[in-house]
């Protein structure tokens, strides 16, 4: 064999072997459960599924094994079917010191054929107070749909299905903290809300039709860049395509579509609220 194709050869059988041992979506090796081990928190088969289940005795949450300064984090979820009410599903990325960074996204859960809401925040510094709401376009607990944060030195974009409905860009310039020395890891909970979640607190868990099971599938955690003893590392190959990423003119249309026809609550525009100097940018 010629030494070349020795050597294109041999790095094929390496990528094989690291196609089968780096990439792989799996939750036994990405996560750990922090609540709900005695079973309401399962991952099944084989690491391609999670389960988190609330009952009156528990709710469960799991977190990444990992901590990660700057990435592009996906992850299906199915939410909990039919009466949800007063039940929170969390997904969201946070850091651990005492004035923390945040993204933060919850689904509040709702009675049957009411639609759930998707609340996110971001918090700089332990300050958030920068919600907005939105209605989604679909039923999420019909099925597994995709939810996405693209956090880069510039801009955290949050996307459903692939379509923007959020971003916060790095306005440092003028005066505005942004998220870029925190190592944060993701987190994500299912819980008893019912003093606050659904329609205020109005309406209450129905415990008569626990347990409540929200299901993810497909967490990928590959283009990121991981945290370790004190420095960050990109892996290279997946680093050019999100650490640049802004929203092109067709994602800003796509976002401008979502906060005109789905948006039902933004911090800019409460009357109560500071009006913050970013929200006089976008
Ligand atoms: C639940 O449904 C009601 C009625 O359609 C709606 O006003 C509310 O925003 C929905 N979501 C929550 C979390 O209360």
């Amino acid at each position: 064999m010629a030494p070349a194709l020795v050597c294109v050869s041999s790095s094929m059988f390496l990528l094989m072997i690291c196609l089968a041992i780096c990439s792989r979506a799996d939750f036994n090796w990405d996560v750990e459960i922090t609540w709900g081990a005695d079973g309401h928190a399962k991952i099944l088969e084989d690491g391609k599924l999670l389960t988190l289940t609330l009952d009156k005795s528990s709710g469960a949450a799991f977190r990444t094994r990992n901590q990660f300064l700057f990435g592009s984090f996906d992850v299906k979820i199915k939410l909990v079917p039919g009466d949800s009410a007063g039940t929170v599903t969390t997904y969201y990325l946070r850091s651990e010191a005492a004035a923390w960074d945040e993204i933060d996204l919850e689904f509040l859960g709702n009675s049957s054929g009411e639609p759930y809401v998707l609340h996110t925040n971001i918090y700089t510094g332990g300050v958030g107070n920068r919600e907005q709401q939105f209605y989604l376009w679909f039923d999420p607990r019909a099925d597994f749909h995709s939810y996405s944060v693209i956090w880069n030195p510039r801009v955290i974009i949050i996307m459903v299905d692939g379509t923007p409905i959020r971003q916060f860009k790095n306005l440092e310039s003028r005066g505005v903290p942004y998220l870029k020395s925190q190592p944060m890891r993701i987190q994500s909970s299912l819980w008893n809300a019912d003093e606050w979640a659904t329609r205020g607190g109005l309406v209450k868990t129905d415990w008569s039709k626990a347990p409540f099971t929200a299901s993810f599938r497909n967490l990928n955690v590959e283009n990121t860049c991981v945290w370790s003893s004190g420095s960050s590392s990109c892996g290279t190959g997946h680093r050019s395509s999100w650490f640049d990423q802004e929203l092109d003119s067709g994602g800003q249309s796509r976002l401008a579509w979502v906060r005109k026809n789905y948006m039902i609550y933004d911090y800019c525009t409460d009357p109560k609220s500071r009006s913050p100097a970013e929200c006089s940018v976008n």
